[in-house]
């Protein structure tokens, strides 16, 4: 049986968070796609970790932690992320595996990433510049090398010649920098790669389903991001939906149970796109000073808005919600008046779906004005102890997205979580 926990915005939704906190309930935690442009927060023992490529529940002992097919996977994030959770006491070599068909990230894909976004000019995706969309590229396109590849005799060959195409390609958008060290800090880090557990990562998850365990498959990113439905072209190059799971760990649709979208009580987005809540205002600015909005992979400000219920819908029937976790509740404790958006005005008219596309049309949302609790939540941990106000909201996004909210986020800690009832 698999559960997925996924983000239903523009990423940053505080899956790692919870994620470590459900992942006791797990025998298996897997991430079945995205990669290093990932940063999933995590507070251990009061100390924070930002994990971007190892799955969040490494910290607890006993539970698998699998990087799926679906992954694109850098051995020097991945290296240096071994380092930070070992010194936490944790055995990478007994707890976290990785699939043979996973995708590697090159030295070369990181610099194409950075040459097509700056040929991009004003028009750039503003990627996290982690080579994730070279990488899948080079997946789509039949050229990519594998974690299994690296345990070929051939595998410098096979990237040797990669490289050769990769550079022709840097050369057409003069790409000047000297990628020379970053390749002998890639090599050195696939040694240790090649030391770690490398699994057949389908049969190694199918084996344990049907043996009874219980996989959380989580999710990177966000919905508005993903290729297919996220706001094309400002979206990451992977399937970041439910669906994802299927083809990013090997596993059936019928093997999947709940599906847990987190959202966070208004809204973020890091990275060029669009946003139509977004607040170019003060009360942008103060979203995103007391919810301290910045990227934990780049360190960029986020884009911070009211909540968007519209894309929340659209985020909730793609990919088969069965139950929410709104996170970040406690940002809006001092709030008096809170809005969100129930629909668009695109070009003028009422809508209340997703445009195809969102650039060249003029969309305003249209608010409901809602009370705030203007009560701190952050040290509350019964649902009968909440501001009624707070009730109310929670019963609002209930109705508004058709799914319970099962859970709200009062605070970044591992037990500022409280069930709703
Ligand atoms: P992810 O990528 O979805 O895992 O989210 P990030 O880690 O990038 O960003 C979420 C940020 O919000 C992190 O700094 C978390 O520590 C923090 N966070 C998570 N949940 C809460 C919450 O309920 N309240 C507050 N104030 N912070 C939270
Ligand atoms: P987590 O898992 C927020 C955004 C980038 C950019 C676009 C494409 O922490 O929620 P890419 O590097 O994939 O080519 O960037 O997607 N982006 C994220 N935004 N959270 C993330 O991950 C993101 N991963 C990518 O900012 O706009
Ligand atoms: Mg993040």
């Amino acid at each position: 049986m698999v559960d997925v926990l996924l983000g239903l915005q523009w990423g940053d939704e505080g899956k790692g968070k919870i994620v470590d906190y459900f992942a006791p309930a797990y025998d298996i935690i897997a991430r079945f796609q995205g990669g290093p442009n990932a940063g999933h927060t995590l507070y251990v023992g009061g100390k924070k970790v930002v994990l971007h490529q190892i799955p969040s529940g490494i910290f607890h002992e006993g539970i698998i932690n699998l990087i799926g097919n679906g992954v694109v996977l850098d051995a020097v994030t991945l290296k240096r992320e071994c380092d930070t959770v070992k010194s936490f006491g944790v055995d990478v070599h007994k707890n976290l595996f990785i699939s043979e068909r996973t995708n590697l990230i090159l030295p070369t894909h990181r610099a194409l990433d950075k040459a097509a976004e700056l040929a991009k000019g004003n028009e750039k995706i503003g990627s996290t510049l982690k080579g994730i969309g070279p990488a899948y590229m080079d997946k789509t396109g039949r050229n990519a090398l594998r974690v299994g590849d690296l345990l070929d005799r051939n595998f410098t060959t096979q990237y040797i010649k990669l490289r050769l195409k990769h550079q022709k390609l840097l050369d057409s958008l003069n790409f000047q920098e000297d990628i020379n060290a970053w390749e002998e800090e890639f090599f050195e880090c696939i040694e240790f790669l090649r030391s770690l557990n490398i699994v057949n990562g389908e049969y190694f998850i199918n084996e344990k389903i049907s043996a009874g365990k219980k996989v959380m498959a989580e999710g990177a990113q966000g919905s508005m991001l993903d290729v297919d439905f996220g706001t094309f072209p400002f979206v990451t190059s992977s399937n970041t939906i439910s669906a994802g799971v299927c083809t990013g760990l090997g596993v059936a649709p019928q093997k999947i149970k709940e599906v847990i979208g987190v959202t966070k009580a208004y809204c973020t987005r890091v990275g060029s796109g669009p946003f139509p809540t977004e607040l170019n205002d003060e009360t942008g600015e103060l979203l995103r000073k007391i919810g301290s909005e910045f990227g934990a992979t780049t360190g960029r400000p986020r884009r911070c808005g009211w909540i968007d219920l519209v894309a929340l819908r659209f985020a909730c029937m793609v990919n088969g919600v069965t139950q929410l976790v709104m996170t970040k509740t406690d940002v809006l404790d001092s709030f008096s008046q809170l809005e969100a958006c129930t629909e668009y005005l695109v070009n003028g008219k009422a809508q209340n779906s997703i445009p195809f596309q969102m650039t060249r049309v003029n969309i305003e949302p249209v608010y409901k004005k809602i009370k705030g609790w203007e009560t701190d939540i952050t040290s509350n941990n019964t649902y009968d102890a909440l501001p009624e106000k707070l009730k109310t909201y929670i019963a609002f996004i209930n109705k508004e997205a058709g799914v319970p909210v099962k859970y709200i986020s009062n605070g970044p800690d591992r037990d500022q979580i409280i069930e709703v009832k």
